[in-house]
C-alpha cells in the first residue's frame, strides 16, 4: 500500500522542479495526479505525465494559470471528472523576482502577489468548496524559507511567502471540523530551474545559511509534501514544515570552517 493509495489530487507548477518531483512521488505512492502548469509550459507538464505513466501511474495534464479564478475552478472540476475525487491538492506554482526593495518595479511586485498569493488563495477557495461538500481533504501550500525569515534581494517574494503561511493557518482553523487539513511547506534552497537559473554567486548566497551545506533536492521536498498529504499526518494541520537543511534554525549564515570537525573538537 502506498502512502496515498487510491487517492486523487492536483499539483500546480508541475512542469518541473518541486512540482514534478512531488507529482511523481504521489503517483508512486498510489495516487492519481492532475498535473498542472501554464499553457506555455505544456511540454514540461506532459513530460511529467509521461514519467508518471512510465512507472505505471495515472496522470493527466491540464493547463491553468493559477492567478485566474476560472482556471483554479477548472482544475477542481477536471480532477473530479478524470479521477472521480479530489482528496488532496498541492498549491505549488510560484514565481520569484530578484532585486533590492528600493529597486523592484511595481509591475514585478504586482505579478508576484498575483501568482504567489492570489494564485494560492484562488486554488484553495475552489478546493475547499469541493472538499467541504465531499467529506474533507488535504491541502498543502508552497511557502518558502523566505516565508519565515527575511531574505536580501527578495522583498516582494518574501512578503508573498509570508502571506501563504497566513492563508494556510487561517484556513486550517476554519475548516478543521470539516475533516480538512491545511499545511504549508517552507523549502530552503532547492536545485530546481528557479534556483539553477540564478548566477552562481546568488546560489551560494542563498545556500549559505544551510548547515547541511548543499542544495536540497526536489525529491527531498516531495517526501515532506506526500507525508503531509497522507493519513500518517492525520493530526497535523496549520503547520509550516521547513525542509531547508537547517537554515531557519540558525541566526547567522553557516560557516563550515567553524564546525567542530574543522576545529578538531
Ligand atoms: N527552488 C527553491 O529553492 C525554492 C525554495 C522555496 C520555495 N520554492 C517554491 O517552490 C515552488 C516551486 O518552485 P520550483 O523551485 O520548483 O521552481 P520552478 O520554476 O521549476 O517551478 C515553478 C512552476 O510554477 C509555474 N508557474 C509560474 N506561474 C504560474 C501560474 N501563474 N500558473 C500556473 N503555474 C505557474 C512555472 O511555470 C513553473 O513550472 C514555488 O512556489 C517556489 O516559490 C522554491
Amino acid at each position: 500500500m502506498g502512502l496515498v493509495q487510491g487517492k486523487a489530487g492536483i499539483v500546480t507548477g508541475a512542469a518541473g522542479g518541486i512540482g514534478r518531483a512531488t507529482a511523481i512521488l504521489y503517483a508512486k505512492e498510489g495516487a492519481s495526479v492532475l498535473v498542472s502548469d501554464l499553457e506555455s509550459c505544456r511540454a514540461g507538464g506532459e513530460e511529467t505525465v509521461a514519467l508518471i505513466k512510465a512507472q505505471g501511474g495515472r496522470a493527466v495534464f491540464v493547463a491553468a494559470d493559477v492567478a485566474k479564478a476560472a482556471d483554479a475552478q477548472k482544475l477542481v472540476e477536471s480532477c473530479v471528472s478524470n479521477f472521480g475525487a479530489l482528496n488532496f491538492a498541492f498549491n505549488n506554482a510560484g514565481i520569484l523576482a530578484v532585486g533590492f526593495t528600493s529597486e523592484v518595479e511595481e509591475d514585478e511586485f504586482d505579478r508576484i502577489m498575483e501568482v504567489d498569493v492570489k494564485g494560492v488563495w484562488l486554488c484553495m477557495k475552489y478546493q475547499l468548496r469541493h472538499m467541504m461538500k465531499n467529506g474533507g481533504g488535504v491541502i498543502i501550500n508552497t511557502s518558502s524559507e523566505g516565508g519565515l525569515v527575511g531574505t536580501p534581494l527578495a522583498g516582494p517574494y518574501v512578503a508573498a511567502k509570508h502571506a501563504v503561511i497566513g492563508l494556510t493557518k487561517t484556513a486550517a482553523g476554519e475548516y478543521a471540523n470539516m475533516n480538512i487539513r491545511v499545511n504549508s511547506i517552507a523549502p530552503g534552497t532547492i536545485a530546481t530551474p528557479m534556483v539553477l537559473s540564478l548566477p552562481q554567486e546568488a546560489q551560494q548566497m542563498l545556500m549559505a545559511p544551510q548547515p547541511l551545506h548543499r542544495l536540497g533536492t526536489p525529491d527531498e521536498v516531495a517526501q515532506g509534501v506526500v507525508w503531509l498529504s497522507s493519513d500518517r499526518a492525520s493530526f497535523v494541520t496549520g503547520i509550516t514544515l521547513s525542509i531547508d537543511g537547517g537554515a531557519t534554525s540558525n541566526a547567522q549564515s553557516y560557516d563550515p570552517s567553524t564546525s567542530p570537525s574543522k576545529l578538531g573538537v
